[in-house]
């Protein structure tokens, strides 16, 4: 067993001389893994229908003799010149209407027939040659898949999407325009041709519709991966076959349908911040890739080792001394890879200056230096390989939910849906409980708390499966902007919020959203879970409660009086309901009082703040101890085993340095 160690490796960048420095510096570093092709469609098709394998060939073998396994790409992400003007009409069109053209990657639409015909030829013609090559572990269909596209073959797949959602013909528009809402405004379709993607228009759109564009978006490109998928699998029967999921802020895809699709998880992440929100936000990626894998092992395809285009058009570079902490914060979370994008820096091309295992000044540096002791440090932690990561507490995430709010979502909000889901995430991190993400209609019974944040659209079967957790004894908690629309993205009526009032014991008659900067006091009532000067922020709500007890009111402003914070008991379970954003230390105190009562606790109790502890589970018992400390401070942190890092035994603690790592195989017992 060995956790994959390496990268994208791109040798038909570069003369033939630099690939023997390529295997020296590789055996230097201990990659054992070398992802290949991802963007070489021109190099494997010069000119249509005209193949030129030969540069695959030999990197295939000479990966193989020297012992790194390949994980096999298929290019249709970056289609060649050619293309564009074989195929005008394949070329991208946005919402403004602008039809986009090469120069760049993802220039396609993956709706266009000829782009769908030309990608599942290249697909079967890589898995025919090289299906049965003995270097392939693994096959990496296209990359990152996630452009949309406003042309007219998107329309036709978009109407096609939509007569099998709602019916063909006159029935199928009348439910159509129903489901949308059209009359308002006068938007009524009479005939399908009237039906087109939401282009650019003169004010908003219709919110009905955007989240059905993003829904087709999702179903489309997984129809084109299943496309090249099943080739591939025709092929080379046995040989595991994904995708790579990006990890940005947006959501093109549905990753829980998705990865049903993939033989194994495969994640692309990129530091969000080089602090602690880091931190937080590799463990965030980790636990969503975990949980889409349902629990089993998952990759990290992609990660940078030093700078990298962060969203916004940022740059960020990660500190040096971080790559085997950061590093460590994905395996601990259940990949059994620690990949990067990619092996050597480019010299030239639109990502020249992103950084890479080994950077442009070559192998005498801190940088190259540093992967190589990690790649040292990784070849030792070949046993956790296959272990897995148990959670008992799960944030609630949706792909609906995410479209629909961001979309069009609840006017007055700062609200952005993974920045609530990403929050509640935090908590239960700072509270040192390793967490899930789970989809509210997804087997729910082995959670015991369950955190449900902007929560935005709830079906009724997601309603009823969150009613018979909290029946069945499980701890509910959800906040503002929860249960709102139902999944045509239409106003439950009666109060909000319409899915799940009953069941939180209340009523929101109104909403009073905070303006920018304005925070409101909360008063606590008695020894309760939010303590005294707790405010909240963006939000605010007028709430009758119908059974639910108050844990906390709002202490002035038009809402002074009112319940705040509230906590119903269902049977032997509870749901409870934040109306506001909670100040940090507030919002731990009442997910304290939620793990509490869920008899929910911290995975090592004793561990420093700052300092992450996460076991992994072997088949036979074994667990292995990560621990990082994140903090400046030396950390003394409970644990027995030995260091599978240094092969030192902790007998009752480990001394972290600052900065420090340490992976325990454990021993129990006296
Ligand atoms: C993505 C892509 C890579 C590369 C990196 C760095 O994850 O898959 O090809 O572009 O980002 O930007």
């Amino acid at each position: 067993m060995s956790i994959w160690f390496g990268g994208d490796y791109n040798p038909e960048q570069w003369d033939e001389p630099v690939w023997a420095e390529d295997d020296a510096l590789m055996r230097a570093a201990r990659v054992n893994t070398a992802t290949v092709g991802v963007f070489s469609w021109v190099r494997l098709e010069p000119d249509e229908g005209r193949y030129d394998f030969g540069w695959l060939d030999a990197t295939l073998d000479r990966l193989a003799e020297r012992g790194i396994q390949v994980i096999l790409a298929t290019p249709t992400a970056s289609p060649p010149p050619w293309f564009t003007l074989a195929y005008p009409d394949a070329m991208p069109v946005t919402r403004d209407g602008v039809r986009l053209t090469h120069g760049s990657r993802d220039t396609y639409c993956a709706a266009a027939p000829s782009y769908r015909a030309a990608a599942r030829r290249m697909a079967a013609t890589l898995a025919a040659r090289y299906g049965q090559h003995p270097a392939v572990a693994l096959w990496h269909v296209h990359n990152e898949y996630g452009t949309q596209c406003w042309c007219e073959h998107a329309a036709l797949a978009f109407r096609s999407w939509l007569q099998k959602r709602y019916g063909a013909g006159a029935d199928g528009l009348a439910q159509l325009n129903a489901a949308w809402g059209t009359t308002f405004w006068s938007q009524c379709y009479s005939a399908w041709p009237q039906v087109v993607p939401p282009r650019a228009t003169q004010w908003r759109g219709n919110p009905g519709q955007l989240l059905d564009f993003c829904r087709f978006w999702s179903d489309e490109l997984l129809a084109a991966y299943c496309e090249q998928r099943d080739e591939i699998r025709a092929a080379a029967p046995g040989v595991p076959v994904t995708t790579n999921v990006m990890l940005p802020d947006y959501q093109v895809i549905d990753p829980w349908a998705w990865c049903r699709e993939v033989d194994v998880v495969a994640v692309d992440h990129y530091l969000s911040s080089t602090g602690p929100a880091g931190h937080a936000d590799i463990a965030f990626a980790a636990d969503r890739a975990r949980s889409w894998a349902g629990g089993r092992p998952w990759l990290l395809m992609e990660q940078a080792t030093r700078l990298v285009y962060a969203a916004g058009g940022r740059v960020l570079s990660r500190p040096p001394g971080r790559m085997l902490r950061d590093s460590l914060g994905y395996v601990a979370r259940g990949s059994d890879s620690v990949l990067f994008f990619q092996w050597r820096a480019s010299r030239a091309g639109a990502e020249m200056w992103h950084s890479a295992m080994l950077p442009h000044a070559g192998p005498d540096t801190a940088a190259f230096r540093e992967v190589a002791e990690l790649g040292a440090a990784v070849q030792r932690l070949g046993e956790v390989a296959g272990s897995r990561v148990t959670a008992r507490a799960a944030v609630l995430l949706d792909a609906d939910s995410w479209w629909a709010l961001d979309g069009q979502g609840l006017r007055g909000a700062d609200l952005r849906y993974l920045d609530a889901v990403r929050r509640d995430h935090a908590a239960l991190r700072r509270a040192g409980v390793v967490c899930d993400v789970a989809h509210p209609e997804a087997a729910l019974s082995g959670y015991r708390l369950l955190l449900a944040p902007a929560l935005y659209l709830v079906t009724d079967a997601g309603a009823e499966a969150l009613r018979r957790f909290v029946a069945g004894g499980g701890v509910l908690v959800v906040s503002f902007g929860s249960g709102l629309v139902d999944q045509a993205a239409q106003v439950r009526l009666g109060g909000y919020p319409g899915a799940l009032r009953d069941l939180l014991g209340l009523r929101v008659e109104e909403f009073f959203p905070l303006p920018d900067g304005e925070t409101v006091p909360l008063s606590g009532r008695g020894p309760g879970p939010v303590p005294p000067g707790a405010r909240g922020a963006t939000w605010s709500e007028l709430i009758d409660v119908t059974g639910a007890e108050v844990l906390a009111s709002y202490a002035a402003g038009p809402l002074a009086g009112h319940p705040a914070i509230t906590r119903h008991e269902v049977g032997p379970g509870s749901a409870w309901y934040l109306s506001t954003e909670l100040d940090d230390p507030a919002h731990d105190q009442v997910i304290a009082a939620a793990l509490a009562a869920a008899g929910l606790g911290p995975e090592v109790p004793g561990v420093p703040p700052g300092v992450e502890a996460v076991r992994r589970w072997g088949a036979g018992g074994q667990s292995w101890l990560f621990l990082l400390n994140h903090t400046a401070e030396p950390a003394t942190v409970p644990a027995r085993g030995v260091d599978v890092l240094t092969s030192v035994e902790a007998a009752g603690c480990v001394q972290l340095p600052p900065g420090g790592v340490a992976v325990i195989r454990e021993v129990r017992g006296p």
